[in-house]
């Protein structure tokens, strides 16, 4: 029997999960690390903590699964997209990266669009300049920390730091290097006019493969601190979001997916490139080769509830640590009483700003329609709707751009709760599905892996043979036209609100 390991370096932490080749949990381990907010919209992480956390979590999958490490026969690396990790010419890493919810680099997306112009910028990376995305935040640190710059040597996506630190290759895959607008995404290839208009020099970057391809293997120093075996194939692996995909079985036309992570993502499949005229949904090159995908990005989804239970819910908390359960299952039980449209209390989930659809980097959070009947449960609710109209309206935008939608897969730490989902089904219209793995992001990485190592012919075989559809919630089409209702008014109220968060940006700075 072959083994293969899935590693998500995630934003709260780092997942490591062994699987087999059908696809069955052996042994996984989460080590969670800070997330540094300097100012108000900053993000930052330290990449060392992502690498401690990787091989911590991988020596303990090891050790647990009692499997030999012979038999694991690819490691493939999932990882936060967009972060921006520099390292001098020595490899040491310069400062914290800038992570992919940072919101300081909105001038240096105006910079982007007028160095490059509006439209040959879209014609060549298939979105807008965007202040989620690397090249803007590369540039915000060329202008305003020019002796850091200076000493750039090399440029890495999150997870492309912790291939480094296993293989010592520098080394990217498309899914997620699309996500630094430095790639010609229709070609698939690094855009050397795009490098040459920002001055980012192509030595800086990896090398580019395709998802499934090995880009590198496990060294020696690696392969004692973490355990695997030296010379342990290393896929290119993804981009969270096309991992997830991967291992949510978005593979193929009509099947999409929804999920809650820190993120929230609404991710649909597409064998040509199509492109939202307005940007609103991101197009980015899928992990299948020779496929694209949309994706609609909600900036603050799972953010949003754990910013309320770390704020807000110390009972719950307490009390899950005495009775040894999730707090998220106190706080559905709790969010459960209240009655859908929360009497009238919204929340706008845009506590890192906005991507999808609004593209706004000023955006605030808000609680709206407040009375004195309100108790802490409605607020739980209300968050959770909030989080799930975001989620809508990315649907929205990519049904309107005329893609096929006959199921909806669930998935993220968000698609455990059954109340999210039914809130899910009942606001979409549609049905919500659960697929038999909940790893979504380290299994899609592994069945790459699988694929770069000969486990399994393709991606589509692989994501056949071990993706089940599990659970299926039907919608209660009655609440989901009184929803409807509720999410008209939210999204009048970013309307109403648009030039006060504009505003209040100022008083800030
Ligand atoms: C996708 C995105 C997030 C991060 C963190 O564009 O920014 O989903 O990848 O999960």
């Amino acid at each position: 029997m072959a083994f293969l390991l899935g590693v998500d370096i995630g934003t709260s932490g780092t997942k490591t999960v062994l699987f087999d080749e059908n696809g069955n949990t052996i042994a996984s381990a989460l080590e969670e690390y800070a997330l540094y907010q300097p100012n108000v919209g900053w993000a930052e992480q330290d990449p060392e903590d992502w690498w401690k956390a990787t091989y911590i979590s991988i020596n303990k999958v090891i050790s647990k699964s009692g499997v030999n490490v012979d038999d694991i026969k690819g490691v493939g690396l999932s990882g936060q997209m967009h972060g921006a990790v520099l390292l001098d010419k020595n490899a040491n890493v310069l400062r914290k990266a800038i992570i992919w919810c940072d919101q300081r680099s909105y001038l240096e997306c105006e910079q982007i669009t007028s160095t490059i112009g509006k439209e040959r910028l879209i014609e060549i990376t298939a979105n807008p300049a965007l202040t989620g995305f690397t090249a803007s935040k590369i540039l915000w640190v060329k202008n305003n920390e020019p002796e850091i710059f200076e000493k750039v040597s090399k440029i890495l996506l999150p997870k492309d730091y912790i291939r480094y630190r296993l293989t010592g290759e520098f080394a990217t895959e498309v899914s997620d290097a699309s996500g630094m607008q430095l790639m010609d995404i229709p070609k698939r290839k690094w855009s050397d006019e795009v490098l040459e208009k920002l001055g980012i020099e192509r030595s800086m970057l990896g090398d580019l493969y395709e998802s499934f391809e090995i880009s590198g293997k496990v060294n020696k120093e690696a392969a004692k601190i973490t355990g695997l075996k030296e010379g342990t194939c290393v896929a290119g692996g993804a981009g969270d979001q096309a991992a997830g995909a991967i291992g949510n079985g978005i593979v193929k036309a009509g099947v999409i997916s929804s999920t809650i992570g820190t993120s929230g993502v609404v991710f649909a499949f597409s064998e040509n490139i199509t492109i939202d005229p307005l940007g609103r949904v991101h197009t980015f090159c899928h992990a299948v080769p020779d496929t694209w995908h949309v994706m609609g990005v909600t900036q603050g989804a799972g953010l949003s509830l754990k910013w309320f239970r770390d704020n807000f819910c110390i009972e719950e908390k307490r009390t899950g640590e005495l009775m040894k359960i999730d707090p998220y299952i106190l706080m559905d039980q709790e969010a459960e009483k209240v009655n859908p449209g929360c009497e009238g209390l919204i929340y706008l989930p845009y506590l890192m700003g906005e991507r999808t659809p609004h593209l706004d980097p000023k955006a605030k959070g808000v609680f709206f329609g407040l009375s004195a009947k309100h108790e802490k449960p409605d607020f739980i609710r209300s968050v959770m709707e909030g989080v799930v109209y975001s989620l809508k309206d990315c649907l929205e935008i990519i049904k309107d751009m005329g893609v096929d939608v006959t199921e909806v897969r669930a998935s993220g730490g968000g698609g455990k709760s059954k109340l999210w989902r039914q809130m899910q089904a009942d606001v979409f219209g549609t049905n919500i599905a659960t697929i038999s793995s909940s790893e979504g992001p380290a299994l899609g990485v592994a069945l790459l892996a699988g694929v770069g190592t000969g486990v399994y012919k393709n991606v589509a075989e692989a994501c056949d043979a071990v993706i089940k559809v599990k659970t299926v919630q039907n919608p209660d089409m009655k609440l989901n036209q009184k929803y409807n209702k509720y999410y008209d008014m939210y999204k009048r109220l970013y309307n109403s609100l648009k030039k006060d968060f504009a505003d209040l940006s100022n008083i800030i700075e």
